[in-house]
């Protein structure tokens, strides 16, 4: 979920709405917005997306002070009375909440026994907390405060107290929340880049803070009610770049600025002698562990089973990748000296930060490697890489995934030649013809539309083979695909699809088959070939040189540790026009969202 806020001159309403939109990509099951009018606070809110809540807002009902969020339902379904903001029975507390109050249940039990909750949601908890402390002759802040102290779990809030016209009181506790200060108004936000039209200018909230945010100051607090000053920053993201365009989608977007998204990584990570350089923090982190733990979920995931091959073949470093939700409540045996590298295109996946916070606690060192700079993620590990990619609006991910591998094969090639490991591979050129075949892959964008007519156009189901890196980004392809065209697909190591799921094929069903290892070359045409016999209907795409008569799609020869940086923008492309032939959205697909910031 995302929220906002807004107090200074103007009317309060276009300021939310769009401000909201940027924050979409946190959820878009349900939004809302209160406006604090002359009398009274009017809540707007409407199932979908914020162009459903445009409808719902009255237009002359105006205030100048505000509160919006935008919902990816936990707890309660998406409706109309489960969204936000949540407000007091009385009608004086207006409150919004990104993240998850695990002792809800409990609070309702111990302190509003006698209050009949309108929703199902732990948000509204919070509010009914605040009027009832309030009514029994605490001030709005000491109320807050109280409640605040009360609270197990995850949270960034806006509060509104219809009797203060100048006030907006806020609080967070693990989930994000910045200010954002301007001329004559002040801001809060989950992300910067929702407020990027009004201000550049932040400031960086920390657990266990409370905020009065009026129109001309800012005042930031301990629990003690003792004064924190903090210097604000300057967000450096380009408002532009997270538009449109003329693209029809952002994920065609993001996926035609792959090529520059190469270039500009391989520029940032470049020293003035022309060898790759990643900060010397970084360095001796890397020297200093025995074995490297990469944390990730989705696609970031996918990204780290192919960087623990560049670290352990070409740096020699025994590396082990897991899935962020499980490592927390199922941590391996670690070694003696472990480095935990989180990978993460938000920064904010509240399954890779509660690792973090486990792993902190323990003492263990952390790298961030993120696209997000100041997010989380990167501000709680010790030190952080920068994805470069630029934003990434597109919920189903692909110019992260991408940059993330990049980066990745730059640590490894660092970490070899830091520790005196001789290599033929010339990366830099390397990724060079990288880029030149990422961007032949994307000309013949038309081409691989038409594989999508002849294999995905009426299919329920579809499986993806192949072996050593082809399985890993058969594995990103498949959720690619079920990510926006909704079939259901699998990824599999070739040579496993016989040991049961190959009862799944029948006459016609799509196994994408991607040949791009020659040592492997012939074992996976094999498994292809045992599809095929029971009637699949096979695609092979495979590497120049690697090619047989009959393959669907030729991609450009590249170095074969590198090849799934083009390989999977074939798959990213068939799931682009398989999501778009089925009519569906495209860009927020059902039930997902970009940045999930709940555990
Ligand atoms: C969500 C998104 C996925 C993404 C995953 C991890 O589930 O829908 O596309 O891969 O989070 O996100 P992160 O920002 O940590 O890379």
């Amino acid at each position: 979920c995302g929220i906002v806020g807004y107090i200074g001159s103007r009317d309060v309403k276009e300021i939310l709405l769009q401000s909201l939109e940027k924050l979409e990509y946190r959820g878009y099951d349900s939004a809302g917005i209160a406006v604090k009018g002359e009398d009274e606070t009017k809540v707007f809110k409407e199932k979908g997306r914020i162009r459903d809540l445009r409808n719902k807002v009255e237009d002359d009902f105006e205030g100048k002070v505000g509160i919006g969020h935008t919902r990816w339902a936990t707890h309660g379904e998406p409706s109309v009375v489960n969204s936000h903001p949540h407000q007091s029975l009385d009608g004086r507390f207006t409150l919004v909440h990104n993240g998850v109050i695990e002792n809800y249940v409990q609070l309702k039990e111990d302190y509003l026994e006698d209050v009949n909750l309108v929703s199902d949601t732990d948000t509204e908890i919070i509010v009914q907390l605040i009027a009832k402390f309030a009514k029994e002759g605490s001030s709005t802040l000491e109320a807050f405060k109280k409640t605040l102290s009360l609270l197990h779990g995850s949270y960034a809030l806006g509060l509104l107290d219809n009797e203060d016209d100048h006030t907006i009181y806020a609080a967070k506790n693990k989930s994000p929340l910045l200010l954002g200060a301007g001329e004559d108004f002040n801001v809060i936000t989950s992300d910067a880049m929702a407020m990027l039209k009004l201000t550049n200018n932040f400031v960086e909230l920390m657990d266990g803070e409370v905020i009065q945010v009026m129109r001309d100051q800012m005042i930031i607090q301990d629990l003690e009610g003792n004064d924190i000053e903090r210097e604000s920053y300057i967000a450096e993201i380009d408002a532009s770049d997270t538009e449109l365009g003329t693209y029809p989608h952002y994920m065609i977007k993001e996926i035609n600025e792959q090529p520059q998204v190469m270039r500009k990584i391989i520029k940032e990570y470049q020293d003035d002698n022309g060898d790759f350089k990643i900060d010397d923090a970084i360095i001796k982190q890397l020297n200093d562990a025995d074995r490297l733990y990469i944390i990730a979920a989705g696609t970031s995931y996918h990204a780290g089973l192919i960087g623990k091959e560049y670290i352990e073949k070409w740096a020699g470093v025994p590396t082990e990748v897991h899935v962020a939700s499980e490592f927390v409540y199922n941590t391996p045996l670690l070694s003696e000296k472990p480095l935990f590298i989180f990978i993460s295109q938000s920064g904010e996946t509240a399954d890779s930060r509660a690792v973090l916070v486990d792993i902190k606690e323990k003492g263990y060192p952390a790298l961030t490697i993120t696209n997000v700079v100041g997010s989380t993620l990167s501000r709680e590990a010790d030190q952080t890489l920068i994805l470069h990619a630029g934003p990434e609006i597109a919920v189903a991910s692909t110019k992260a995934y991408v940059a993330q591998i990049a980066v990745l094969s730059i640590v490894a090639a660092v970490t070899a030649r830091e520790l005196g490991k001789k290599s033929d591979l010339n990366l830099m050129s390397e990724l060079g013809k990288v880029t030149t075949a990422i961007t032949s892959v994307i000309d013949d964008a038309s081409t691989i539309e038409e594989i999508v007519k002849n294999f995905l156009e009426t299919t329920r189901n579809a499986f993806f083979i192949g072996r050593t890196m082809d399985y890993y980004v058969g594995l990103e392809g498949a959720l690619k695909l079920k990510e926006i065209s909704y079939i259901q697909a699998e990824g599999f190591a070739g040579g496993e699809l016989k040991h049961g799921t190959i009862a799944l094929i029948e006459d016609g069903t799509p196994v994408f088959s991607l040949i791009t290892q020659e040592k492997v070359n012939l074992n996976t045409r094999g498994n292809a070939q045992e599809v095929a016999a029971r009637g699949a209907n096979v695609c092979t795409i495979a590497m120049e040189g690697l090619e047989q008569e009959g393959d669907s799609y030729i991609i450009p020869r590249v170095d074969e540790m590198l090849t799934p940086l083009v390989s999977v923008v074939v798959y990213q492309l068939i799931s682009y026009y398989a999501a778009l032939h089925r009519g569906n959205d495209v860009d927020k697909p059902r039930n997902l969202a970009k940045s999930v910031t709940v555990e």
